[in-house]
């Protein structure tokens, strides 16, 4: 603003006789230096004015431009300033916020009660760090770390606190994603370590197998033939006993004890039999385990699959053992039905074995259950039983041949190894893991037949 023209100066009428022009000379003199003070102090004021405006627009870009989030609030926890973040966080303007208790920002009770905790029991120069759930403009929480600075007037008292705060849900998120894709990684590592681990467990069982099951069935052929022998033979020599022989041949006869000879060949031949058909039995069970033949395939229904099972289980060896069974829709896979059976067997009988051994006082009665689903053109069979688990050193062997906890004569450890064979060769995959309450829980993935 320009400064203002003087006043024009106006000689004083007559009546003004005795004041000397000397007079009026110090009274104009002091009007013009007021004037001129006047003039200075609006200048000055005008300055400050500018001056004050141009750092209120720069608080104002400050606040507009931080990306944390920023609330001013008195004493009593009412808003008194926010910044352009936190309106978009809240989704509210600065003009609705003004006066709003900050816990109705918050998302939850327990971050009221954190915040009552820093406002009001901070000691008053402490700066609190809290970790508060605003809720955003679609209601949903958004953990936000805050520092919150008491507040002070001119005169060094307290008049409310300052909260700066950088919203995490971005990087919780991110920090979440990256935490999910790591466990995924450090799964497929798993996987792909125990399948590399069973391909050549299975490279090498067939080679064992292939080996074995040559000079097996020549001992399991030889041994049918010396049993018919030896019945011939037995035959032969009862004839000959019959005749009156010489004195030398009764002698010899005493001497060999051919007699009980005759007597112990058949129990002989027959123990020699059940070893070679065990044996024979094994390898059997190893090229399974290993080969690729998959026998005929057919379209087989699962629901129907698992039913005989549980039926031969039940029948066979745990009559007494409960199975819950929730059939699910039905299911076609191709494959044989006759290796299906098998595996679903394999599964509830160990379930059987497991649940069984519970004998501790007190444990639940021996229970199965049994669930089937379909997703995403595949079938999960869940098979959960109450046994006690399996031990974590085991976890990672428990598919291997010939591994079992199970005492001589009881298990082979082939009844897994095998099904695992089975269920890869009909694209499938099969795992187990302990339930939380107790429990082992096998899974069995199936590709669905494709739909013609
Ligand atoms: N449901 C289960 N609960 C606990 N352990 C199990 C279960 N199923 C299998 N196992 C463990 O896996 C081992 C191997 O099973 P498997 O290959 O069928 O051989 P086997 O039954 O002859 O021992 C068993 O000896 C047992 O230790
Ligand atoms: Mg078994």
């Amino acid at each position: 603003m320009p400064p203002r023209p003087p006043p024009a100066l106006h000689l004083p009428p007559e009546d003004l006789e005795g004041v000397t022009e000397d007079t009026w000379l110090d009274v104009i003199h002091k009007m013009e230096e007021v004037y001129s003070k006047l003039v200075t102090d609006e200048v000055e004021l005008e300055e400050k004015n500018a001056q004050l405006e141009q750092s209120q627009q720069f608080i104002f870009s400050l606040l507009s431009s931080m990306s944390d989030v920023l609330i001013a609030c008195n004493q009593d926890g009412l808003i008194e300033e926010s910044n352009a973040a936190l309106c978009e966080l809240v989704g509210r303007s600065e003009q609705d916020l003004l006066g709003t208790p900050v816990p109705d920002l918050l998302a939850d009770a327990q971050s009221v009660q954190r915040w009552q905790l820093a406002m009001y029991h901070a000691a008053a120069h402490e700066v609190a760090v809290v970790e508060l759930n605003l809720r955003d403009a679609q209601g949903l929480p958004v953990p936000v770390d805050m520092s919150c600075t008491p507040r002070h007037n001119s005169t060094g008292r307290q008049v409310g606190r300052v909260l700066v705060g950088r919203p995490l849900g971005e990087l919780k998120r991110a920090y979440h994603q990256l935490r999910e894709a790591h466990d995924a990684l450090k799964l497929a590592q798993q996987q792909l370590l125990h399948s590399e681990k069973m391909a050549s467990l299975g490279r090498l069982v067939a080679g064992v197998a292939h080996e074995l099951n040559n000079p097996i069935s020549f001992v399991l052929g030889n041994v049918h033939v010396l049993q018919r022998y030896g019945t011939r033979l037995g035959r032969y020599l009862e004839a000959v006993h019959q005749l009156d022989l010489p004195a030398p041949i009764q002698a010899l006869r005493q001497e060999l004890r051919i007699d009980t000879l005759v007597n112990d060949l058949p129990s002989l031949m027959e123990g020699t039999l059940e070893g070679a058909q065990r044996t024979a039995d094994i390898v059997d069970g190893l090229k399974r385990f290993s080969s690729a033949s998959q026998g005929k395939i057919t379209p087989v229904e699962l629901n129907a699959v698992v039913e005989r099972a549980i039926h031969w289980v039940q029948k066979g060896t745990a009559p007494n053992f409960e199975i819950q069974w929730t059939r699910g829709p039905d299911c076609h896979v191709s494959g044989n039905a006759g290796q299906l059976l098998q595996v679903m067997m394999n599964l509830i009988q160990n379930a059987a074995d497991a649940a069984n051994a519970n004998t501790s006082a007190g444990a639940a009665a021996p229970q199965l259950r049994i669930s089937l689903t379909q997703q995403d053109r595949q079938v999960q069979l869940r098979f959960s039983d109450n046994g006690p688990g399996i031990a974590a050193a085991h976890l990672s062997r428990i598919f291997d041949p010939f591994f079992t906890t199970k005492s001589i004569g009881k298990g082979t450890g082939l009844g897994l190894s095998i099904s695992y064979g089975l269920v890869q060769q009909h694209g499938g995959h099969l795992t187990c893991a302990n339930l939380p309450e107790g429990g082992a829980e096998f899974t069995l993935v199936l590709p669905m037949a494709s739909l013609v």
